[in-house]
């Protein structure tokens, strides 16, 4: 039994002061649905009182429970490497996920399919879970490659990584064509895509993981879409961006 997932992923939006009030605001608004894991992923900058706003607010609202991730990080333990996070750093402030591979920063910063396996390796051995994300451009999918092009990135992302690390990962499908654009895939599409990595999980690793990962859609999510995409069979989430930093919206997405 897969339990959904919705993440929030803020990108750089909203400074310290606005991450507080979303959450306690969210809080207030909050309706308990006991069947679904919620994450949000502020930037850097609010995740410790991210981190320590939630604390307080399921000391006073038993009801409420969300989790906090952070969207990125660097695959080294510390160093020389100027202006970058190590995953001990997210560890010590209490950060249970990390999106890793986002298209914007891969497209915008980037990263490689040899960084995205080195931070997924790195972010396993903290005990932190990753959200690993792959998708094609929409050149691709016209030249009717989309399933090869992004089962290659998860064999390049996942390379090297055991069977018994593996469980605690999340994959993100995200076709980069319908991020922040309002277009989102067809549910049939995004499925039929989910369906082709839970496949690729099986033949990498076995089918008891496969049939237990999780697996999210991500692109112009929002509340009148939710729920036809979270009604596909292997779609078991959603990495939400836009819709993600406005309370309402983020609240209705998850009581889709
Ligand atoms: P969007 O972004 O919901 O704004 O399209 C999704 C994402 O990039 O994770």
């Amino acid at each position: 039994m897969r339990i959904p997932f919705i993440a929030g992923n803020w990108k750089m939006n909203l400074n310290n002061n606005e991450a507080i009030k979303f959450i306690q605001d969210m809080s207030f608004k909050f309706e308990n649905r006991n069947n679904i894991k919620i994450a949000i992923c502020p930037p850097f900058t609010s995740l410790r009182s991210a981190v320590i706003v939630v604390e307080d607010e399921i000391a006073k609202n038993e009801g409420f429970k969300i989790m906090v991730g952070a969207q990125n990080m660097y695959f080294e333990e510390s160093g020389a490497y100027t202006g970058e996070v190590s995953p001990g750093m997210l560890k010590s402030l209490g950060i249970e996920y990390v999106i890793i591979g986002h298209s914007e920063r891969r497209e915008l910063f980037g990263e490689t399919d040899e960084s995205v396996n080195n931070k997924i390796k790195a972010a396993l051995k903290h005990e932190i879970k990753p959200i690993l994300c792959v998708g094609e451009t929409l050149k691709i999918r016209e030249e009717g490659n989309a399933v090869s092009y992004t089962l290659n990135q998860i064999r390049k992302d996942l390379k090297d990584i055991s069977k018994s690390e593996v469980s605690s990962l999340t994959i993100a499908y995200e076709p980069i064509w319908a991020i922040g654009t309002g277009k989102n895939a067809t549910p049939q599409d995004a499925n039929e895509m989910c369906k082709a990595i839970r496949g690729e999980i099986r033949k990498i690793y076995d089918n008891g993981i496969s049939e237990n990962l999780i697996i999210q859609y991500g692109g112009s999510v929002k509340p009148s879409n939710i729920k036809e995409l979270m009604a596909m069979p292997d779609i078991d989430g959603a990495l939400v961006g836009g819709a993600s930093i406005k309370v309402d919206d983020f609240l209705a997405i998850i009581n889709y």
